[in-house]
């Protein structure tokens, strides 16, 4: 499963590519407007530290005036991934954008016939709202387990990509059902790191190697006449 970040937060985006485990970032208007920076020159940093897509929202209603944000947004750097409202205008240019090569993101999916739609498109990804779907009463993970379904039942390529995940137990059902991406707020991600056993482990572990009064590296410099003996 890949990971992207949900947020145009540059200092959130760097810490988190500096793992390497970073695959992606998505943002959308409203992230754009909580950076507080003018969209193209925060888009372009974040371009810049991952190698992977950067989806960038469209936010015209209309065919025509999407295509023309959308050449606006691919000239900021290769790794744009134009994002496109779940709509005929939205598929619309997702169509025309994708026959040209460019990667879509279609954003706003709630439904799986809406996924199909969005395949049939052409669209690099798809991403069903999993937390606001769960917000209105539905279990977003019954829309990601129709998605996978009817992908699989005809090889669509377009890959699913949870999205609006709020919480570990999100991610972990979406990775069970098989979705090929997850975007996700980045104290999600640095949550998924976190085991109290794995603490406690590393705590017993080092209680009982201090009293072997050993010691990895200095040892080895020592045999390597690198370093004198204490
Ligand atoms: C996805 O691309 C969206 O930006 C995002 O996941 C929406 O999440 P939210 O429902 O928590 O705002």
């Amino acid at each position: 499963m890949k990971f992207f970040v949900d947020t145009a937060d540059t200092s959130e985006i760097a810490e988190l590519a500096a793992t390497g485990l970073l695959d992606g970032v998505t943002t959308n208007p409203t992230l754009i407007s909580k950076s507080g920076k003018d969209f193209i020159a925060v888009t372009r940093e974040i371009c810049a530290l991952v190698d992977g897509p950067v989806s960038a929202e469209v936010v015209a209603l209309d065919h025509r005036q999407m295509m023309r944000e959308a050449d606006v947004l691919r000239a900021i750097a290769p790794n744009v991934c134009i994002k496109v409202p779940l709509t005929v205008d939205g598929l619309k240019t997702c169509k025309a954008l994708s026959d040209d090569g460019t990667m879509v993101n279609v954003t706003l999916c709630f439904s799986a016939n809406q996924a199909l739609l969005a395949a049939k498109a052409g669209a690099s990804f798809i991403s069903p709202f999993i937390g606001r779907h769960d917000d209105n009463g539905f279990d977003g993970m019954d829309l990601i387990r129709d998605i996978r379904l009817i992908y699989d039942n005809y090889a669509f390529e377009t890959e699913i990509l949870a999205a609006s995940i709020r919480h570990p137990v999100h991610v972990l059902e979406a990775a069970r059902i098989g979705a090929d991406v997850g975007t996700m707020p980045a104290k999600v991600i640095w949550s998924l790191f976190n085991h109290v056993l794995t603490d406690k482990g590393i705590e017993g572990f080092l209680k009982d190697w201090a009293t072997t009064g050993q010691t990895i590296v200095e040892a080895i410099e020592e045999a390597a006449g690198e370093k004198p003996a204490g």
